[in-house]
């Protein structure tokens, strides 16, 4: 079942989003060469406690941090430890936080210095493919409708998206009806309805789609080493069309928009 918010529930999901957009732009002034992914857990978990936040992440499911950190190779759900990141690397980045009962989740891929020209590209791509998708969340669209966008633009982009991960309903809860593949034909699932919000979340490789599980049940690369790129928002479908959440109100840092 997908559970509709009103408008003052949307409100308090775009103040938690307010800080996890907060945190994302913090974590972008600190991740430079040398700097260990612990490093910037420590740094987000006490920025989103200062706001009066807790992370969504931490004990979900025994997960052990307060943010995912997932380098190069690697799609999603890396757990932050002693390793440092390196120029040229791309370092996928995943945040949420609950604040007064509500949750909102998203995630950004940094290049750490300058990086391949390939790199940037695949950066783009998906950014694009979260942009397209996140065009298709109005009232009377199908849900497939968003999948379908987000495939089309991956694939014109030349990248591939995964398939076994999915976006998914946020509000109460970080995981709620309903999931959302980022692949899939248009016109199919339930009609998008104001007041639905979702976490629209490509992640997409620049070679195959194939992933496996790490032995520490958490973290997930790609089989064949190829780079992979995860970005998402918390999005609210409104009467005046899609409203992202995962947004923060200081102009300087919009360039953390897609
Ligand atoms: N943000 C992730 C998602 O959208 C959840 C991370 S898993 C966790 O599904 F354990 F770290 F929370
Ligand atoms: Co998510």
């Amino acid at each position: 079942m997908i559970i509709r918010k009103s408008t003052a529930e949307i409100e308090k999901m775009a103040n938690a989003g307010r800080i996890v957009a907060d945190t994302i732009a913090r974590l972008h002034d600190h991740i430079r060469p040398g700097v260990t992914t612990g490093e910037l857990d420590e740094a987000a978990e006490e920025y989103i406690r200062s706001q009066g936040g807790t992370s969504s992440f931490k004990g979900y499911l025994g997960y052990p941090a307060a943010i995912c950190t997932s380098p190069n190779d690697m799609v999603v759900h890396g757990i932050p430890n002693g390793r440092t990141v390196s120029e040229g690397d791309i370092l996928s980045v995943d945040v949420g936080v609950v604040l007064d009962g509500f949750v909102a989740d998203s995630a950004y891929t940094f290049a750490v210095g300058e990086i391949a020209a390939d790199a940037e590209r695949l950066l783009e791509g998906c950014q694009a493919a979260l942009a397209a998708g996140i065009a298709q969340c109005r009232a009377g669209n199908r849900l497939s409708d968003v999948s379908h966008a987000i495939q089309v633009a991956t694939e014109e982009a030349g990248f591939s998206v995964v398939r076994s991960l999915v976006g998914h309903g946020i509000g109460r809860a970080m995981h709620e009806d309903p999931q959302i593949p980022n692949y899939g034909p248009p016109g199919r699932g339930p009609e998008l309805q104001p007041g639905m919000t979702f976490a629209i979340e490509p992640m997409i490789n620049a070679g195959a789609p194939d992933v496996y599980l790490h032995d520490d049940e958490w973290s997930i690369s790609t089989i064949d080493g190829s780079l992979s790129a995860h970005f998402e928002h918390t999005v609210a479908v409104t009467d005046e069309g899609p409203k992202i959440l995962t947004v923060t109100p200081n102009p300087a840092e919009t360039v953390l928009l897609p």
